[in-house]
């Protein structure tokens, strides 16, 4: 689907037209994939169009960068209010919101110290990644034959741009397989996550869901789901799982701020529980779509207002 345009991007300290949002073609990150980025939603609550968890989303992209030796010329602060800005300055009333960080234009070559770094903060109007009909009921996954970059390969936990081909690969075989999303294992063999989401699974009502040794990007959905649980009294363990341990499972899910809560409904071709959405699944989307919406005041400090 293409991208919907608004009027203006924030372009290193500026809001700029949208179209003149441009860089050189030998920008450094656009050839090693030396960027770090993130993905926010803002969400439309009773107390007006409000941003989930930026605080913890900015947070990671300091880390991100900080795993590159990319200083971010700009505070967490102004970075705040450069998302607040993009969301409220183009009228969005929901929005998908993209900071990207990356090394410009100066030098080539692999060592990219020398390289400016600019910094991008766009928004759009961006419906859920997997579509309403997947949140609603649910998606069939494929394991991917391409493994999941191991965290002594790229450190998979932060999100650099360049370690998206690997995400892209996998993406591109479920996709053409005639499947909704993929799952990669890691280099062991361990379910690790979706192409851009984290893997849930439950069985005997016990949540289950891949570690951190896993190659896994630590999601702030996820984390969001940590916490629904423990508010419903439902156990979450993180561990190893294999895809066998999905083919038995009860129910599965994904989560990510672009796809929010999505059922899996199969895997590999083998139907997951009953092959609809199971009940823990559609309370935690619940309490999810409450939570984002303002209507949980546990969690009303997750929304930052506009
Ligand atoms: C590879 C990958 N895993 C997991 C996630 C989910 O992370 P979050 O819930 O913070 O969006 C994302 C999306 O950002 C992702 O790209």
């Amino acid at each position: 689907m293409p991208i919907q345009e608004v009027s203006k991007i924030w372009f290193n300290g500026k809001l700029v037209n949208w179209h003149d949002a441009k860089v050189h073609v030998l920008t450094h990150g656009l050839h090693y994939g030396t960027g770090v980025f993130e993905g926010i939603r803002a969400y439309e609550t009773k107390r007006g169009t409000a941003v989930f968890r930026l605080t913890d989303h900015l947070k990671r992209f300091y880390r991100s960068a900080k795993i590159y030796f990319m200083e971010i010329p700009y505070s967490l602060d102004e970075l705040r209010e450069a998302c607040k800005a993009v969301v409220r300055e183009n009228g969005l009333k929901s929005a998908y919101i993209r900071p990207i960080a990356f090394r410009g234009y100066g030098e080539m070559g692999l060592y990219p110290l020398n390289s400016p770094v600019d910094v991008v903060v766009a928004a759009w109007s961006w419906g859920t990644y997997l579509g309403d009909e997947g949140i609603r009921n649910g998606i069939r996954v494929k394991t991917s034959s391409f493994r999941r970059i191991d965290v002594n390969t790229i450190p998979a936990g932060v999100k650099a741009t360049g370690q998206y081909i690997n995400s892209v690969l996998a993406k591109i075989e479920a996709k053409i397989a005639g499947y909704d999303e993929a799952v990669m294992l890691d280099s062991r063999g361990m379910v690790s996550e979706g192409s851009g989401e984290n893997i849930f699974m439950v069985r005997n009502n016990v949540i289950y869901t891949p570690s951190t040794a896993s190659g896994i990007l630590e999601g702030i959905t996820r984390d969001t789901v940590f916490h629904i649980a423990e508010d419903i009294g439902v156990k979450v363990v993180e561990r190893d799982l294999t895809r066998i341990d999905f083919y038995y499972a009860d129910e599965a899910f994904m989560t990510g701020t672009a796809a929010e809560v999505v059922p899996v409904i199969e895997m590999d071709n083998y139907k997951i529980g009953d092959g609809k959405p199971g009940p823990i699944t559609r309370k935690i989307q619940e309490e999810f779509y409450k939570i984002v919406k303002g209507e949980s005041e546990k969690y009303s400090h997750w929304l930052e207002a506009v």
